[in-house]
């Protein structure tokens, strides 16, 4: 790498491309503005219509999960699946360092602690290995991410929350239609919460889910999601009654129709947008190996990702330089989250020597263009783009 190579961009040379390649773009075509206008014309637009139940009952069988509950954010998930709980006020929740706020949200609204551990340095996911020494008897649950969309080790965590009796919480946002060990992410914990939110494989605008197979979790969650009323069964029932009854606390966390019908719209074409990511990132990955200086990010063995982010790992001393070298070749190129311990909300919570493994992989992490309608002219110009800047 050669900062002061003449002909790169950031040098005063010619870009590789004029027009710039964004970061991410979500996949929205005839099929989704259609659904919307059907679901505007229906003039039910408001909260838990017939197009989110739908969606509901389509992502139940898609993921293999008993209950699906269509929210307004991964953030709202993340509240109720701590507030279903009503876990002592100041008992403690262990998240990972290198994730966003949202997880540590769901348990800090519910006056919870939140108790760090490190992740990998390779590609950010929880590191098993530094979970049971931040257990203690005041722990009652694991927050793993499945970052970039890659599963965290979802069997190795479940066994140490079998063995010391805690519930698990799977952020699942980043990673609809990931695969773990033959499994699909949402069905491997006690409750899993997806994002829909504009950036993922699957959006509804804004939006996420609470998914699992817990009546009983399951029910209440349906009943704070809707204002602590039970007005769910209320229009399932199509009870005569004429009105609902309000049985608990809760907050409107109800999707409106129009997002439902985006959402199954968006569903039935998930597999052909994931399949799209894929062969994105087999591109990249078979026309960016063996540069010096690059690493890809660690995919397990045992899983398959949903290609959510496609991450490289570069030499943190110069990491915000090729940032900034590759968007002047016309490549959006950016970093990503920064350690929750290093944002002043959460300072205090651990040191950076306390977090080795989130601040090596924040140092070094760079995220490149990924979307299903990235063309291959595109992608072409962001392989010449890296190879251009790092000089290979
Ligand atoms: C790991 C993780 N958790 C939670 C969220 C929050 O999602 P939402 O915007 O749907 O609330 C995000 C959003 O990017 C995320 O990446």
């Amino acid at each position: 790498m050669d900062r002061y190579n003449k002909s790169l961009a950031i040098n005063g040379g010619e870009p590789v491309s004029a027009v710039p390649v964004p970061i991410h773009q979500p996949m929205l075509g005839e099929d989704d503005f259609a659904a919307v206008d059907q679901a505007v014309r229906s003039t039910f637009v408001s909260g838990d219509g017939p197009a989110c139940r739908e969606f509901e009952k389509l992502l139940a069988e898609y993921l293999g999960a008993k209950h699906v509950l269509f929210v307004n954010s991964a953030t709202a998930a993340l509240e109720l699946a701590f507030r279903v709980k009503d876990f002592p006020a100041g008992s403690e929740v262990i998240v990972p360092d290198f994730t966003y706020t949202s997880t540590a949200l769901g348990a800090l609204y519910n006056n919870l602690k939140v108790v760090l551990a490190d992740v990998y340095p390779d590609n950010g996911s929880i590191d098993v290995s530094r979970i049971e020494s931040r257990i203690t008897g005041r722990t009652v649950a694991i927050v793993p991410v499945d970052y970039a969309g890659i599963p965290a080790d979802m069997d190795a965590i479940n066994a140490i929350a079998r063995r010391h009796g805690l519930y698990v919480v799977h952020d699942t946002a980043q990673s609809i239609g990931s695969i773990y060990k033959g499994r699909k992410t949402g069905t491997l914990a006690d409750l899993s919460t997806f994002s829909f939110h504009g950036t993922k494989n699957l959006t509804t605008g804004e939006g996420g889910a609470v998914v699992t197979d817990d009546d009983s979790i399951a029910a209440r969650i349906r009943v704070l999601r809707e204002k602590g009323t039970d007005k769910h069964t209320f229009i399932t029932e199509n009870r005569s009654r004429g009105f609902y009854e309000y049985v608990d606390t809760g907050n409107s966390y109800v999707q409106s129709n129009i997002l439902g019908a985006l959402g199954v719209s968006q569903l039935r074409k998930i597999e052909m947008m994931n399949g799209l990511r894929q062969a994105v990132a087999e591109y990249y990955l078979s026309n960016l190996r063996n540069i010096p200086g690059l690493e890809f990010i660690r995919q397990p063995e045992d899983s398959r990702t949903n290609w959510h982010i496609f991450g490289i790992l570069v030499p943190p001393e110069h990491r915000y330089w090729i940032m900034d070298a590759l968007r002047a070749e016309g490549v959006m190129a950016n970093v990503h989250y920064s350690p929750l311990h290093t944002n002043s909300f959460y300072r205090g919570l651990a040191t950076d020597d306390e977090m080795p493994g989130s601040m090596n992989f924040y140092n070094r992490f760079l995220r490149l263009p990924l979307y299903p309608s990235l063309s291959a002219g595109e992608t072409d110009i962001v392989v010449r783009s890296v190879r251009k800047v790092f000089g290979s």
